[in-house]
């Protein structure tokens, strides 16, 4: 079971984009970690690959797996170009990085995003609704993240267009000079603006908040360490919303009772919200890991070095966690979902990525009563990152 064959994921074209599911079940059938070969991008590079819940949980939360790359003498793409950001450090540094944005990222602060999140989708739907058909994406599962994250965060208005264009090439490349291009090119971008905001003095944004954000003993974040935060926000914080808002209405709108229920008693919406997350998350495998040590998992024996792809997609079909794991079923007990991840690297995100998703969706199901599809959605990501689809189009 230790050195087992390499599945080339690239083999299975874009069908493994579309719909990676059975490929996934039919490895976790035959075990829990699995070498495989990088599709897209990254095409052949070789990794281990996680699948089964109970592998995928532990692991995330297990400090032999490592996220600095100095570790093994290997400095990536976005630390070099960007800074060191909490998804590129372990403890201690993550440890202090956390706890200087929780001090500025408060929940009090994502709750009084409440009426700011309802507002832009409402104009969002104004806009959308009178023309009886539309992209979704296009339309309001791409805008609502983004104008919040931007507001959140301080970006201006102006550049949204463009950063679209950048932050979209850094989660799902389509190859390795244009991934470049977009990180070097956001690296810049973000040391303008943290210098124009430390120049304009302070203001109520949450970047202005980060570069004042002080420790009880006086630590604060250096220029490079708020350039990786402010990177690591705004990627973070809308390329995943966007496809939970468009993956979970293309699960609704696809499995007709689910919608139906969900109509019937709005109650269900929290509900739905962790079911769409569980069954079609947008996030299809925690980021890069590499072992700091030798390990185990599942049985199998993971050299010190080598990388670990945790699948979130896959582990959250599994049948040993959850029953009937390909059923969307939005009464059903989703905890323990790993959408979000798990230890120390958990989403900070979270609550405001929950709030977004229950706006964005139980306002536009109020508002379209007639809401359906209008043809099949666009091309799926590329890469094993993320989970989601280029365009929806439906009609009401
Ligand atoms: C539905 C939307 C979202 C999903 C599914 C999601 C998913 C995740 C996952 C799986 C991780 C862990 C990655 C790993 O362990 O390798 C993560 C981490 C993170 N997320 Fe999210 N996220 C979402 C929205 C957001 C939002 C809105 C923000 C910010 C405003 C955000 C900020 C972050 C940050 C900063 C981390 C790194 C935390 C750390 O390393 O300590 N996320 N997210």
């Amino acid at each position: 079971m230790d050195r087992q064959r390499v599945v080339d994921l690239g083999e299975f074209g874009d069908e493994f984009h579309r719909d990676p599911h059975p490929v996934y079940a039919r490895l976790r059938e035959q075990g829990p970690v699995h070498r495989v070969r990088l599709p897209g991008a990254d095409a052949g590079y070789e990794t281990w690959l996680v699948v089964g819940y109970e592998e995928a949980r532990a692991a995330l939360a297990d400090p032999r797996l490592a996220k600095d790359g100095d570790k093994i003498g290997v400095t990536f793409l976005d630390k070099e170009m960007i800074g060191k950001h909490l998804l590129a450090t372990d403890p201690p540094q993550h440890t202090r990085l956390r706890g200087l944005v929780t001090r500025a990222f408060t929940m009090r602060r994502v709750e009084q995003l409440r009426p700011r999140i309802q507002q832009i989708t409402d104009e969002l739907l104004d806009e959308m609704l009178p023309r009886g058909r539309a992209d979704l994406i296009d339309s309001l599962a791409y805008p609502l993240p983004i104008t919040v994250i931007c507001e959140l965060l301080g970006v201006p208005d102006m550049d949204r267009a463009e950063f679209r264009k950048m932050s979209t090439e850094v989660v799902a490349p389509t190859d390795g000079d244009t991934e470049y291009e977009a990180v070097t090119r956001l690296g810049e971008y973000l040391t303008g603006l943290i210098e124009d905001k430390r120049c304009a003095g302070p203001t109520d944004d949450l970047l202005s908040d980060l570069i004042r954000t002080t420790a009880e003993d006086g630590d604060r974040l250096s220029p490079q360490e708020l350039r990786g935060m402010a990177f690591l926000l705004l990627i973070a914080g809308h390329e995943t919303t966007v496809n939970l808002i468009g993956n979970g209405v293309h699960a609704l709108l696809t499995h007709p009772d689910q919608l139906a229920a969900l109509r019937a008693d709005t109650s269900l919406l929290d509900g739905a919200v962790e079911e769409m997350l569980r069954f079609e998350g947008p996030v299809q495998s925690a980021t890069f890991r590499f072992a700091a040590a030798p390990l185990r998992i599942g049985g199998t024996a993971i050299e010190q070095g080598e990388h670990v792809v945790i699948g979130l997609t896959a582990a959250q079909r599994d049948g040993g966690r959850y029953s009937d794991p390909h059923r969307f079923d939005i009464r059903r007990d989703t905890r323990g979902h790993l959408a979000f991840g798990h230890g120390i690297h958990y989403c900070l995100g979270a609550p405001l990525a929950r709030l977004e998703g229950r706006i964005a969706v139980g306002t536009l199901l109020e508002r379209a009563p007639g809401l359906a599809l209008d043809g099949s959605p666009g091309e799926w990501l590329p890469g094993l990152l993320m989970r989601g689809m280029r365009s929806l189009p439906v009609r009401w």
